[in-house]
């Protein structure tokens, strides 16, 4: 099928390099004539795993760039739309780009066209880009609009999208139905799998995967309720957190403990210092305003909002309680992105953790595997730039764990404690067991768990089903 991408960020980019692995042929269309530029000579402007491998598979050959919308959408049989929906001050979704791109659609629809929805937008959008392409002049036979929301995080997108759990796919019309079951269909008959040039099977996934067909509605409001409850998920377990250091528990056994039940289960329950990311905060805004326009006061958001806030300033408070004042202090930082495995800083909240901590006058010292670059496009000044972890660690009063990155899970802890000037680490990940970590010689601070000190105490009076 020939198949145009408008918008060539996270989403666009890993969904039009794997609609050309699953053998279509796609135009990758961007107003951004520096990320085509790029695009065109081979680079790869974000962190993804599989996306050069992809990239370079199909550049040129099925998968060509460009910034003529009109013209992609003409030689195109279906127009995903993948551009920002950035929040407005108010929360809700601002739906510009998605209203211009619909306009300028709509010149170039000379045949049966389905316009489809990628980005995540609140549920009446497919209404009203039906609006603006007829308001254009467009014969109303001529197109469908439908909804396909992704579910791809970042970091795994690609195989999120290879091989997901479900492909949502939702359709007013009989006809649009059938163009987007022939677009998924090497992925729900199987056939992509078998390939031996596919990409690598995750653990955890289910091929071939279900293809839910719903009305274009329900499809909007899937991807809104998905994104909260996953939001909601991570308040709730944060919340219980705060309640397992008031009294003394251990909330990485309490997650062991609901999330084995089948019907909670234990992903997406990992304590930290709040979600971040381009998506979590901004749907969540974005559906409780939604909500509130549909005449439905879903308060449950705004608590989700705030416990993610204060998550943050927890984490703050405990580095107080852990070095008392900051003003002066070398801080050894891991990590900027919002998430291991990605490049994005966008709402990170390990950023505004770092920014905080130079507000109140810390020297800090970070590194990351791969945000540091687009941290110093934002911040240039007052933070240091290391090249490892343990660089990071040199001469610090502290170490700070921000970024669930596997490395920082699995760091030599002789090492480390060799170069900080304390042996103090304050983990906002529970990447490490408390037990260990005090007994290599750390006072080691984390997330809804007792501190624990070089000495044990905590931790040998835990064993002893105490309160710590
Ligand atoms: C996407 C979705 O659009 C968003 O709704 C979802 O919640 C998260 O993922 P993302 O891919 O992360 O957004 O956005 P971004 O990386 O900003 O990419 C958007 C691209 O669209 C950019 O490359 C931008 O240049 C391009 N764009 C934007 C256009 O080509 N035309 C426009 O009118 C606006
Ligand atoms: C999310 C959704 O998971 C995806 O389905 C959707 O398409 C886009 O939004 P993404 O933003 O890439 O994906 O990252 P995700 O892995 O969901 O993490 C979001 C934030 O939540 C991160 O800051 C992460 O650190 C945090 N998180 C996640 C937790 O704090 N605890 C968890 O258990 C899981």
């Amino acid at each position: 099928m020939r198949i145009a991408v408008v918008g060539s960020g996270y989403v666009g980019l890993v969904a039009g390099a794997c609609f050309a692995d699953l053998g279509h042929d796609v135009i990758l269309v961007d107003n951004d004539q520096q990320k085509l530029a790029a695009l065109r000579n081979g680079q790869v402007p974000i962190h993804e795993k599989f996306l050069p491998e992809l990239l370079s598979r199909h550049r040129a050959q099925r998968l060509t760039f460009s910034d003529d919308l009109k013209e992609a959408a003409r030689l195109s049989s279906v127009i995903f739309v993948a551009v920002g929906t950035p929040p407005t001050e108010s929360g809700e979704a601002d739906l510009s780009y998605v209203e211009s791109v619909a306009r300028e659609i709509s010149g170039g629809i000379d045949g049966y066209k389905v316009v489809v929805e990628k980005s995540t937008v609140p549920v009446y959008t497919s209404d009203w880009v039906r609006k603006i392409i007829l308001r254009n002049g467009t014969d109303p036979e001529l197109f469908d609009v439908a909804s396909n929301p992704e579910f791809l995080r970042e970091g795994t997108a690609v195989t999120d999208f290879l091989f997901p759990d479900r492909i949502v796919i939702g359709c007013d019309s009989d006809r649009s139905a059938d163009v987007l079951r022939e677009v998924y269909a090497p992925l729900t008959n199987g056939s992509y799998y078998k390939r031996s040039d596919a990409i690598p099977q995750p653990d955890r996934a289910s091929i071939p995967p279900p293809i839910i067909v719903t009305s274009t509605k329900s499809a909007e409001l899937i991807k809104h309720a998905s994104n909260a409850f996953l939001a909601m998920k991570i308040s709730f377990i944060n919340a219980v957190a705060s309640v397992c250091e008031s009294v003394g528990a251990d909330v990485n056994q309490v997650v062991h403990g609901v999330g084995t039940d089948s019907r909670i289960g234990p992903r997406f329950l990992n304590p930290g210092i709040g979600y971040g990311g381009s998506c979590f905060p901004k749907d969540v805004m974005a559906f409780r305003a939604v909500a509130r326009e549909c005449g439905y006061d879903f308060r449950l958001l705004d608590e989700v909002m705030r416990i993610n806030e204060d998550q943050r300033q927890r984490f703050l408070r405990k580095v107080h309680s852990a070095l008392w004042t900051l003003r002066g202090k070398n801080l050894g930082v891991l990590g900027l992105a919002f998430k291991g495995g990605t490049d994005d800083i966008r709402e990170s909240p390990a950023l505004f953790l770092v920014q905080a901590l130079l507000q109140e006058g810390s020297k800090v010292t970070a590194y990351d595997p791969a945000a540091m670059e687009r941290t110093q496009e934002v911040m240039s000044s007052g933070i240091t730039f290391a090249n490892s972890a343990y660089e990071a660690a040199h001469g610090a009063d502290a170490l700070l764990i921000l970024t669930e990155w596997e490395e920082f899970a699995n760091l030599d802890l002789n090492r480390l404690r060799q170069e900080l000037k304390y042996p103090i680490v304050i983990d906002g990940r529970n990447l490490y067991d408390p037990e260990v970590m005090a007994a290599q010689g750390f006072t080691y601070y984390s997330i809804g768990r007792a501190a624990a000190h070089p000495d044990g105490l905590p931790a040998a009076v835990l064993k002893n089903g105490k309160k710590a």
